[in-house]
């Protein structure tokens, strides 16, 4: 038996205010997190679904050196736009907050003080690029050279982007600062370090032995990582932008961003709600992480272990990641603008923000990489959303309103054709209710699609148009048995479409309904008058 919850926390992966959300971003995580949280509060359950801003990293750094403008302004401006363009895509987010809050700074660096009290963290001192000339010590992003596999002369201290192989400084021919171009020195420096190793154990034992049901990719990565063995790792930088490490003799030194950013998930509870150690401390939370493969080992690995080395906080449950998705065959890319960027789809197809949600779902990269490619959007938007559901709830309306004024007319006897539609109804919830549960979105908006589809063949099949000068009586079964698989609807694509669902409820002229009311076939009583029907 699985373990009952009594109420969810569900994240999203923190994006960076570095540059504005894309598709890949959409269908790896935010789409499935706001389908999931849709969901729950659809079944009334209690859940609370958290994200913001992730502010900090050198990234942030290093573009506002080049537009010349502070890391501040960098951050606000996407913090801004990021934010904005999740509320006209329908993210549903209890909360979108930021790591440049102070109440997240105030959380992450408590977090720090606590395990640094309790001797959780080592102190090491180690040999690090500086710069003399610029005076501070060297990122390895800003860190320039050779690259030893392609000879790409731009290439970064920690990747070269020419052949995408991954690097460490050491590396690189000719090595040099991107401040200042002057060569590299090393001095020592003094950093904490979070003793992985120390976890190998507890994540073993929790991750291998406990949650075998994870996705075979996430499991797949936890697995390597722990059979190659941990390693300690740093959890501060010398760096000027971030959260100061909070203990004496750490002047010029901040939290590293993948220290910070995850304590994010707290900091946003504490702003949403007074009540919000009810989410993070007790058992009976089920907390999920919605993430992008790249980010597994972050959530899976590290944050639990410093969950586990604070003592206080529940571990996540789950964190379904997906694969990548690409665009027209190519892999997406901020630097070199090969993206659809979600603020310019918004302002580009208003109205259309459910046509993105879907084709983003039904593509989703869930178990590998994946493709977008326009035509693809093309035509799933005619064969699927035009095509099966807007012309089935079209029919049914316009019907209703032609034959009796937008009167629902009343169910009669029922053939052994209805009875079998409506049994078909009757089994969509079941499972739409497991796909969601475990993650698998795209079979879950099939199934939900599947209503049209049941809709349209019965539409299809009984020719209400033909039936209503010979006999006119059954046609009224016919038609409310349309327009109660139509409010059927407004519930099973609530959780991919809400724009939709909002529309056929008000073309239905109906209060939302609940989720436990799916297969109901007493949804629009006869005698209710709908109102008028407009192409979805
Ligand atoms: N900003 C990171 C990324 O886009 C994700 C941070 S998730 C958090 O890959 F948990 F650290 F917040
Ligand atoms: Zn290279």
């Amino acid at each position: 038996m699985a373990k009952e919850f009594k109420r969810y926390l569900v994240t999203s992966a923190l994006p960076y205010a570095n540059g504005p959300v894309h598709i890949g971003h959409l269908a790896g995580v935010y789409i499935p997190s706001d389908i999931y949280t849709r969901y729950l509060r659809l079944r009334g359950r209690d859940v609370i679904s958290v994200c913001g801003s992730d502010e900090h990293g050198v990234p942030i750094t290093i573009k506002a050196r080049k537009e010349g403008v502070t890391p501040q302004q960098i951050v606000d401006r996407y913090h801004a736009l990021i934010k904005k363009s999740f509320e006209g895509l329908g993210m549903s987010f209890d909360i979108y907050s930021r790591t440049s809050s102070p109440v997240h700074a105030q959380t992450a660096s408590d977090f720090f003080r606590k395990l640094y009290a309790e001797g959780k963290f080592i102190e090491k001192t180690s040999e690090q690029y500086y710069d003399e000339e610029a005076q501070q010590f060297l990122a390895d992003r800003y860190i320039v050279g050779t690259c030893p596999h392609c000879q790409n002369e731009k290439a970064y201290g920690d990747q070269c982007e020419k052949c995408g192989s991954t690097l460490s400084p050491d590396e690189l021919i000719a090595p040099h600062s991107a401040l200042s171009g002057s060569p590299l020195v090393k001095r020592e420096t003094k950093h904490w370090y979070l003793p992985l190793d120390k976890y190998e154990g507890f994540l073993r034992e929790w991750i291998l032995e406990g949650h075998k049901e994870w996705r075979p990719n996430v499991y797949g990565q936890c697995k390597s990582w722990l059979d190659l063995g941990l390693q300690p790792r740093a959890v501060s930088r010398d760096l000027d932008w971030g959260i100061p490490v909070p203990v004496e003799g750490a002047e010029g030194k901040v939290l590293y961003v993948w220290f910070d950013a995850p304590i994010g998930y707290i900091s946003a509870t504490k702003e949403l709600t007074p009540d919000w150690e009810r989410y993070w401390k007790d058992s009976g939370t089920k907390m999920v992480h919605f993430i992008g493969k790249d980010n597994i080992v972050f959530h899976c690995i590290v944050f639990p272990s410093m969950l586990k080395a604070h003592g206080e906080y529940i571990l996540p449950e789950n964190a379904p990641a997906n694969e990548f998705l690409n665009l027209e065959g190519d892999k997406i890319s901020t630097s070199r603008n090969w993206a659809v960027w979600l603020h310019e789809y918004l302002d580009e197809f208003p109205g259309k923000e459910d046509v993105l949600r879907y084709v983003l779902c039904a593509n989703a990269p869930e178990s590998k990489d994946n493709d977008f490619t326009w035509k693809d959007f093309q035509a799933r938007n005619n064969n699927e959303l035009v095509a099966v559901l807007g012309n089935f709830v079209n029919r049914a309306l316009v019907l209703t309103q032609k034959y009796y004024g937008g009167e629902v007319p009343a169910c009669g006897t029922l053939t052994d054709y209805d009875r079998g539609t409506l049994a078909e109804l009757q089994a969509v919830k079941a499972t739409l209710e497991q796909n969601i549960e475990n993650y698998r979105f795209r079979e879950a908006l099939k199934e939900a699609m599947n209503v049209a589809r049941i809709g349209n063949k019965y539409l299809a099949d009984c020719e209400p148009w033909k039936l209503v000068k010979t006999d006119p009586e059954r046609v009224k079964t016919i038609l409310n048995i349309a327009l109660q698989i139509t409010a059927n609807l407004s519930i099973v694509v609530e959780p991919f479409m809400p724009f939709t669902a909002a529309k056929l409820l008000a073309m239905l002229r109906l209060e939302p309904l609940d989720w436990e009311r799916i297969g109901a076939t007493d949804l629009v009583a006869a005698g209710h008058r709908i109102g008028t029907p407009e192409l979805l």
